[in-house]
C-alpha cells in the first residue's frame, strides 16, 4: 500500500506491506515519525487518517485512551494499512534520523535463557542480520505464541552485532516473562524491530552521567556503562548509577557493576537502592564496591545528588511511576529537561 503522511514539515510517502504497522513501515523508510514505546502504551505516535482504510491491531491499547476515534485518530504503532491511505501527523518529521541507525525488521533465534533472580531472566537473540545501535536503545520483539510486541533495551553494546543481550522482569500473568521462561522459548524464532529509542549515550557530548533505573530498566544503563568502559570515557568523566530493587536478593548484574567500578578508577559509583529492606549496612556483602541505600531509587538519587548536577546528563528507565518520580526530583533539583533522557515502556 502507498502511504502519504502530511506533517508540519512537509508531505512524505512510503510503502507499507500487508501486516506491517504504519509506524514500523515509516521508520524503516527513514522517516522520523513520532514514537516512544512503539508498543501501544505511550500515545506519542498519534495520527489522523484523512482517507483510506486501516485496521487497528490493538483496540484497547493504553496509549489510545485519549484518541478521538470518531475523527479518525489512530496510533501508528497499532495500525496497519488495508489499502493506499493519507495520514496527518501533528508534528515535524524529517526524512532521516539525525544520528541514529534507521530501524529495520530482522529475524532472530532465542538462546542462553538464564534466571538472574527469582523474577528476572536474561536472554539473548542471535540475529540473522547484524544490528548497529547506540547504548541506551531498545528493540521490539514479537514471539510466535504471543500477541503484539514487547520493548526491551539492549544490555550489551557494539557495532554490527549479531547477538543482542536482553533482560526481562516477570510480572504476575506477564506474557513475555512467562513465555521466555517456558519450554518453547529456547531456540524459538522471533521477529525483532529496531533499534529504537532516543535515550542514548554519545561520548562526544562530554557529560558526567547520572543513571537512575528500576528493575529491568537497568538494561540500557549496562549498555551505557559498557560503552563508557570500552571507550575509556570514565578516565575523564564521572558516572553515578542508582539501581532500584526491592531487596538485596533482587539485585543483579553485580559482578558487571564491580568490573565497571574497577575500570572506572574512582569515577564510577553504583548504589543499590533497596525499597523494601534495610540491609543495615552501606556496602554490598559480596561486592563491597557496590554501595547500599534504603528507600525508593529516585529519592535516594535525589538526596545523594543534591546540588551536584553540573554538566550532568541524566538517564532514567523503569516502571512509569518511578520514571515520573525521578524526572520530578531532577527538575526540582534544577536539572533542565534537555539534560534528562528516558524512554517509558509502560
Ligand atoms: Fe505508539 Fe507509544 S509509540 S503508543
Amino acid at each position: 500500500c502507498a502511504v502519504t503522511v502530511e506533517t508540519r514539515s512537509g508531505t512524505f510517502g512510503f510503502d507499507c506491506a500487508t501486516g506491517e504497522t504504519l509506524l514500523y513501515a515509516g521508520l524503516a523508510h527513514g522517516l522520523t515519525l513520532p514514537h516512544e514505546c512503539a508498543t501501544g502504551t505511550c500515545g506519542t505516535c498519534r495520527a489522523r487518517v484523512m482517507s483510506g482504510d486501516v485496521e487497528v491491531a490493538w483496540e484497547e491499547a493504553p496509549g489510545a485512551a485519549r484518541l478521538k476515534r470518531d475523527k479518525g485518530d489512530i496510533l501508528l504503532c497499532q495500525t496497519r494499512a488495508l489499502g493506499d491511505c493519507v495520514l496527518r501527523v501533528p508534528s515535524d518529521v524529517a526524512e532521516r534520523p539525525a544520528r541514529h541507525e534507521i530501524p529495520a525488521p530482522r529475524l532472530g533465534v532465542v538462546g542462553n535463557v538464564k534466571q538472574l533472580t527469582s523474577d528476572v531472566v536474561h536472554f539473548e537473540i542471535a540475529l540473522t542480520e547484524p544490528m548497529t545501535f547506540d547504548a541506551g536503545q531498545f528493540v521490539v520483539i514479537e514471539a510466535p505464541e504471543l500477541e503484539g510486541g514487547r520493548a526491551y533495551s539492549m544490555v550489551n553494546y557494539g557495532r554490527d552485532l549479531d547477538r543482542l543481550e536482553l533482560v526481562v522482569k516477570r510480572k504476575p500473568g506477564g506474557g513475555f516473562g512467562d513465555w521466555i521462561n517456558g519450554p518453547l522459548a529456547s531456540g524459538a524464532n522471533v521477529k525483532v524491530f529496531g533499534p529504537l529509542g532516543r535515550a542514548t549515550f554519545h561520548p562526544d557530548e562530554g557529560h558526567d552521567l547520572l543513571m537512575i533505573a528500576g528493575g529491568s530498566g537497568i538494561a540500557g544503563m549496562m549498555s551505557i556503562l559498557s560503552r563508557g568502559v570500552r571507550d575509556r570515557y570514565f578516565e575523564k568523566r564521572k558516572a553515578k548509577v542508582f539501581f532500584g530493587v526491592r531487596t538485596l536478593a533482587d539485585g543483579f548484574y553485580l559482578e558487571d557493576f564491580a568490573r565497571a567500578i574497577e575500570a572506572g578508577g574512582g569515577n564510577v559509583e553504583v548504589t543499590l537502592a533497596l525499597s523494601h529492606e534495610d540491609a543495615g549496612r552501606l556496602d554490598h556483602p559480596e561486592f563491597p564496591t557496590v554501595k547500599l541505600a534504603h528507600g525508593f531509587v529516585h529519592e535516594v538519587a535525589g538526596q545523594a545528588m543534591a546540588g551536584g548536577y553540573d554538566n550532568v546528563m541524566a538517564y532514567i528507565a523503569g516502571p512509569p511511576p518511578m520514571v515520573d518520580g525521578a524526572i520530578r526530583s531532577l527538575i526540582i533539583g534544577g536539572v533542565g529537561r534537555s539534560a534528562i533522557r528516558y524512554d517509558k515502556f509502560g
